[in-house]
C-alpha cells in the first residue's frame, strides 16, 4: 500500500477507476481537478480525515487495488494546529478567515447589482466601478496579497491545492479586467456575464480556503511560522492604512441598495 501512497491520484484513478467513486462518497474531488499531482498521501492530509474516516476510505481504497488481499495500510501522521483558537484556526488564519467576511458581503450583492444594472446611466455605472474597485484594492490588494505575498510563501508551490488558489486569483484577475472592458463598451451583456463568473468563482474559492486550505496549513506550520505569519499579517496591515474601514463603508453604503430580499437574514 505504501507505495499507492506516495502516487498521484490521478494515476491511481486511471488505472482503478473505482476509486474515484469512494472519493466522490468523501466529497473528496480529486478527479475532476485540472492538475492532478496531490498524491494518495496528500489528499488524507489536505482534507483533514478524521482517524476512523481514513480507516474505512483507506481500507476501499485497497480494497479495489488489492482485491481479495489483506493489506496493512499505514496510519497517516497527524499534527495538531499551532496555537489554533476557539474556531480551530490559529490566529492568522482566523484573520484571514475574517477578512472573507467583508468579501462573501460584496459577492453577496452582485445578484442585486446584476438585477439593476445600467452601463449607460453614470450612476449605473459608478455601482460597477465601486465593485470593482472593492475588488481591486481590498479583495486583491489588500487580502489575496496577505496570500501571495505572505501565506503561500510557506507552502510548496507544486502541490495542487497552492496552484488551484494562484489560478483562481488569476481568473478573478482576468474577470475584472473583462467587466471594466465591457464597461468601457458599455456592453451590458459582457459586464453581467463576467460580474456573475466573479461571484460563483469567489464563492468556491473562500470555501475552499476556509474548510481546506487554512486548516491544512494550520496543520502544517510550526508554532514559530504562525508567529511570523501573524506579524507579517500585522505588518501588511499598517502599510494598507484604513482600508478595511473605508471598504467596509462601501458595502454598508451599497448594501441597503443592493441586497437582494431573499439574501437577506
Ligand atoms: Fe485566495
Ligand atoms: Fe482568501
Amino acid at each position: 500500500m505504501q507505495e499507492y501512497l506516495n502516487q498521484g491520484i490521478k494515476g491511481i484513478i486511471k488505472q482503478f477507476p473505482a476509486v474515484e467513486n469512494i472519493l466522490d462518497d468523501y466529497n473528496i474531488g480529486c478527479a475532476p481537478c485540472s492538475i492532478g499531482s496531490c498524491l494518495l498521501k496528500d489528499i488524507i492530509d489536505i482534507h483533514n480525515l478524521s482517524p476512523g474516516d481514513e480507516e474505512v476510505l483507506m481500507g476501499r481504497i485497497a480494497g479495489v487495488i488489492y482485491p481479495g488481499q489483506e493489506v496493512t495500510i499505514p496510519r497517516m501522521e497527524r499534527k495538531a494546529v499551532a496555537g489554533a483558537g476557539q474556531k480551530g484556526y490559529s490566529p492568522p488564519m482566523k484573520k484571514l478567515v475574517d477578512e472573507h467576511v467583508l468579501i462573501k458581503r460584496l459577492v453577496a450583492l452582485i445578484p442585486g447589482i446584476i438585477d439593476n444594472l445600467d452601463v449607460e446611466s453614470e450612476p449605473g455605472r459608478g455601482v460597477i466601478k465601486d465593485s470593482v474597485d472593492f475588488i481591486r484594492s481590498y479583495a486583491d490588494k489588500y487580502h489575496h496579497a496577505k496570500e501571495e505575498d505572505i501565506l503561500l510563501k510557506y507552502a510548496d508551490e507544486n502541490l495542487d491545492i497552492i496552484k488551484t488558489i494562484y489560478e483562481d486569483h488569476e481568473n478573478g484577475r482576468a474577470h475584472v479586467r473583462a467587466i471594466l472592458k465591457g464597461l468601457a463598451d458599455r456592453d451590458e451583456a459582457a459586464v453581467r456575464e463576467h460580474l456573475k463568473a466573479y461571484q460563483e468563482l469567489l464563492t468556491e474559492h473562500i470555501k475552499k480556503e476556509d474548510e481546506i486550505l487554512y486548516p491544512w496549513l494550520d496543520r502544517q506550520l510550526s508554532i514559530t511560522q504562525i508567529g511570523e505569519l501573524f506579524s507579517e499579517f500585522n505588518r501588511k496591515d499598517e502599510e494598507c492604512g484604513d482600508t478595511p474601514e473605508k471598504y467596509e463603508a462601501l458595502i454598508n453604503r451599497l448594501e441597503p441598495e443592493y441586497k437582494l430580499k431573499e439574501a437577506v437574514k
